[in-house]
């Protein structure tokens, strides 16, 4: 059967063959059992939801296999043997341009060189997932291949419910996942919901489709390091022969060191998982790999001494780095971590002291004790970090609630007040009031004819435009639009593509409306061969509510509220996004965040090109807006300017308190 027959069958009507577990792939670790057995019938019961009642004997018993061994229900067998990866537009069926796009945007995140856990259909994170079972793929690829542009697609976490009359305005598929009531939405409630197979955790892009691997990140984690590199020079030097430690090599801690490289640092970064470090070293993301720490120190004293530009992984656990490099005295310059801990209790940490293979048993045979293990290593983390930071190492938390889960294990991580940490978020020092107070945030396209070709095009188009923006921006955001342009210069040359042809370039509203405007044009004329995809990382401006992230850096007491992502996805459904999608969960943890992003399929039409004008102007000026209520002062002065460009924005703005009139009033 042909990938289009496929595509259209859905569900098959007899079941397909068993399938054997590939060992050489690489698998979500197994989650814990958390259901009573009454809850398991229901999970059961959930599963089969999906077939005709004559499979239901085989697949019960499976399912319950499945659910034993894995703790989760994913359905292998109905897993399509066909390669997953995003194909050329046309090659979807359908009537839908638009619904033929999120097919390709789909089909990338669950590509086997790009998604973390691909048979468990999770792209990355360790739980971010696109759907639960391969039977909501199925079916969600089906709808797709039907639906018209009067129809939109409603998914409930990874679940298709259907197809809806629409309008041609309306977006073609709007996505929740994980969004709970509040009082259900503690770590523990995910695994029990998603076991169960109600909801799942949609991560920022996974649930979203709009994974373009790790380049997604590596862009921000450039600007990033650079930023902290900066606020180290003494004299305005650069990072050579400085050294930056942290780990992870996953899905989004893997472009820490493509970044170190950009930026040009030594970048060592450890990683206790060799399969995925294997990866990183064949896609040329990391330069070298070490296992042993003796030479780990030797190595890095030599880069440091020729001030080598460097990225090398170090196959083993952080902690020891930190300890080793506090024995031996090497001076590290920045230091952060890019654990997954945001999901600590489920192979998102691995202690040290333990083997990864001892862990993973650990964490499912014995949670309790893989905790008090996980706790422990923290502990030891921290005070390792903490002697570096006594020389003057500049440590920040990446985002990854390392902070967070390292102050509820009781590690020295606290500031005097009790209240703060005693180091900062890279969002609070680096990302919030150097980007995403004046609008700066990752914009991105995917060109869906997969040609790397009209890529091409589209940073040549993108590049020109910056620089014609840049000739006339105010001070504030030279440095920004600096970088922005150095980045897409060099884009082609870094080879960042993993996957889909797709850039990310962060930019304000003024580059993401003239950039989209002339890929629409470029489109229109034929330079640039099919429709091309615009997006963004929910890790933005005005997407994500986070009060450890993305708005840590709001100090009005709002922080804990979440009507900005709310606000803003509801604001992009109307003004014409293509697809919406809003999440509970993602990066920091389940019930920590409420993220939101969209999908706009640029084809070359005026229709697009009113659609994208209205809604990318909102999708900032949303969030500048409400950082500017916050009394940010970059986010005053950018809805300022945002207000004289635009004669029917008309934004509250806040009046500044003087601090003599609070003194003595309590
Ligand atoms: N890169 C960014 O810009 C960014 C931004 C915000 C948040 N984050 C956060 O960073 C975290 C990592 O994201 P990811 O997508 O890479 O997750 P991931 O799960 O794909 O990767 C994390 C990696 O850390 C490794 N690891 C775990 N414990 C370790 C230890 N003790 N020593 C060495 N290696 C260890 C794991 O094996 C895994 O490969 C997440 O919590 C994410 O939310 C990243």
């Amino acid at each position: 059967m042909t990938f289009q027959d496929q595509i259209k069958q859905g569900i098959p009507s007899e079941l397909p063959s068993k399938k054997t577990y590939e060992k050489a792939i690489n698998h979500a670790p197994k989650r814990i059992d958390i259901l009573s057995n009454e809850e398991k019938e229901l999970a059961i019961r959930n599963a089969l939801r999906y077939f005709d009642k004559k499979h239901h004997t085989v697949l019960a018993k499976e399912f319950a296999e499945e659910l034993k061994e894995y703790g989760r229900i994913y359905m292998y067998r109905f897993r399509p043997d066909y390669q997953f990866y995003a194909r050329p537009i046309n090659e979807y069926p359908g009537n839908s341009v638009q619904a033929k796009a999120i097919m390709h945007m789909i089909q990338n995140n669950l590509d086997e060189a790009v998604a973390q856990h691909p048979h468990e259909l999770i792209t990355y994170g360790g739980n971010g997932a696109v759907f639960q079972n391969w039977a909501q793929y199925l079916l969600t690829m089906k709808y797709l291949s039907e639906m018209n542009n009067e129809q939109t697609l409603i998914m409930y976490s990874g679940h298709p419910m259907g197809l809806f009359p629409s309008n041609t305005n309306a977006p073609r598929v709007v996505v929740t996942n994980g969004m709970m009531i509040p009082n259900y939405s503690k770590q523990n409630d995910w695994e029990k919901y998603n076991a169960m197979g109600v909801t799942q955790y949609g991560q920022m892009t996974a649930g979203s489709y709009m994974y373009i691997g790790p380049q997604g990140i590596v862009h921000g984690t450039t600007i990033t390091v650079l930023n902290a590199g900066r606020k180290i020079a003494k004299n305005g030097e650069p990072l050579a022969g400085k050294l930056f430690l942290t780990s992870g090599l996953g899905g989004m801690s893997g472009a820490q060191p493509k970044a170190g490289n950009i930026a040009g640092c030594i970048t060592i970064c450890a990683e206790v998982n060799p399969k995925i470090t294997e990866i990183r070293l064949s896609q040329g993301w990391i330069d070298e790999k070490i296992s042993d720490l003796n030479e780990l120190a030797a190595r890095v004293k030599i880069a440091k001494e020729n001030k080598e530009v460097v990225s090398i992984a170090f196959l083993g656990n952080i902690v020891e780095v930190w300890e080793k490099f506090a024995e031996e005295n090497v001076y590290v310059d920045l230091g952060s971590d890019q654990t997954s801990l945001h999901n600590p209790w489920a192979g998102g940490y691995y202690p040290a002291g333990i083997s990864f293979e001892e862990s993973n048993v650990m964490m499912v045979e014995n949670p309790a004790l893989f905790k008090e293990k996980v706790q422990e290593s923290l502990r030891r983390q921290v005070l390792a970090i903490n002697k570096h930071t006594a020389k003057g190492t500049y440590f920040f938390d990446y985002g990854n609630a390392f902070l967070l889960e390292a102050s509820r294990a009781g590690a020295d991580v606290m500031a005097k007040n009790g209240i703060d940490f005693k180091y900062p978020s890279y969002v609070q020092d680096i990302m919030g009031p150097m980007c995403f107070d004046y609008g700066f945030g990752p914009f991105r396209w995917v060109c869906t004819s997969a040609n790397p070709s009209d890529l091409e095009k589209t940073d040549a188009i993108a590049c020109e435009v910056l620089e014609a923006i840049r000739k006339n921006s105010p001070t504030e955001i030279q440095q920004q639009m600096t970088d922005n342009i150095q980045w897409i210069k060099g884009a082609q040359e870094n080879k960042l593509v993993v996957g889909s042809q797709a850039r990310i370039l962060y930019a304000d509203a003024e580059g993401r409306m003239k950039i989209a405007e002339a890929f629409n044009n470029a489109i229109k004329n034929g330079e640039i061969s099919q429709p091309v995809v615009l997006g963004r990382d929910h890790h933005d401006v005005s997407g994500t509510d986070s009060p450890y992230r993305e708005t840590s850096n709001i100090y009005d007491g709002s922080k804990f509220t979440a009507d900005m992502a709310i606000q803003n996805v509801i604001g992009d459904s109307f003004r014409g996004a293509t697809w919406v999608s809003i999440h509970n969960g993602g990066g920091v943890g389940w019930g920590e965040v409420i993220n939101g992003g969209f999908g706009m399929v640029l084809d070359g039409s005026l229709e697009a090109e009113k659609r994208l004008k209205s809604m990318l102007f909102w999708d900032v000026n949303n969030g500048i807006a409400r950082r500017n209520w916050a009394r940010n002062e970059g986010a005053v002065f950018a809805i300022k300017r945002a207000m004289e460009v635009e004669p029917n924005l008309k934004v509250t703005l806040p009046n500044l308190v003087d601090d003599q009139i609070l003194k003595d009033l309590f």
